[in-house]
């Protein structure tokens, strides 16, 4: 087989877009992704609280904004006064929490694919609610972006690849269950997101045998994933692309 010594260009995906030199999940973040080359992004979706579904990957906005607040409290109209650049660094003063509807449409601008990570929070009325928000969204992307969706939450693929069958599918897991084959089985999903830390060499040959794709995150250090693609890992997420693009 292939011996191969780092990602192929399309596997390197950039963590909450470029999130090493920008805010994280903001459109900032997914230009410089873009500017350095990447192929694809990954973002993290939620609802707030009137279920507009926004790109963020905390349950409130207090980390990453200049506002406090639990996403469940919150309503697109609030969306204008929230400054979720400034906290990174003033040059992106001013940078908007951006819904997914903002993202999509920037991604066909921008010409990225997205991974895109569905967060289950307490606050959502319905799992239902969330996986039709994210998909409708998704289905008015432009022609020539490609999706792939993932989630710790098992059952939130499930009901994807119930409504609209055609996405990748990869679940996350900071580590490997005993139960991985049955898991993905029941999604049916073909791929695991896995925490770098948790990669072995075992793992790896146990899922190529088992035709499943697996991708690592987030490592911004190509020594960190070294020994592991040549043993069949597919790709990695990392906050900073460059360092997987050179
Ligand atoms: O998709 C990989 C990674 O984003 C999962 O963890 O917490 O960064 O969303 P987290
Ligand atoms: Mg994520």
């Amino acid at each position: 087989s292939e011996q191969r010594s780092g990602p192929s260009r399309n596997e390197v995906q950039a963590h909450r877009g470029a999130s090493a030199v920008a805010p994280e999940n903001t459109i900032a973040a997914f230009r410089a992704a873009a500017e350095q080359g990447a192929e694809w992004i990954e973002l993290d979706v939620a609802l707030l609280g009137d279920g507009t579904a926004v790109v963020i990957h905390d349950v409130s906005v207090d980390r990453c904004s200049s506002s406090k607040g639990n996403l469940g409290d919150l309503s697109a109209a609030d969306l204008d006064k929230i400054d979720a650049g400034a906290w990174f660094d003033p040059r992106f003063n001013g940078e908007p929490l951006p819904t997914l509807a903002a993202v999509v449409s920037a991604l066909g601008e921008l010409g990225l694919n997205a991974n895109v990570e569905i967060k289950q929070h307490p606050h959502h009325k319905s799992l239902d609610q969330l996986v039709k928000t994210v998909d409708e969204h998704l289905r008015a992307r432009a022609p020539q972006t490609e999706i792939m969706i993932s989630s710790f939450d098992a059952a939130a693929l499930k009901r994807m690849h119930e409504i609209n069958p055609s996405y990748e599918l990869a679940m996350l897991w900071s580590k490997v269950p005993d139960d991985w084959r049955e898991v993905l089985q029941s999604i049916p999903a073909t791929t695991v997101h896995l925490g770098y830390k948790s990669l072995s060499i075992g793992f790896l040959e146990e899922a190529v045998r088992h035709g499943t794709k697996v991708r690592a995150w987030t490592s911004n250090d190509p020594r960190e994933l070294a020994s592991f693609w040549h043993a069949g890992l597919t790709g990695v997420i990392t906050d900073d692309p460059s360092v997987y693009l050179s």
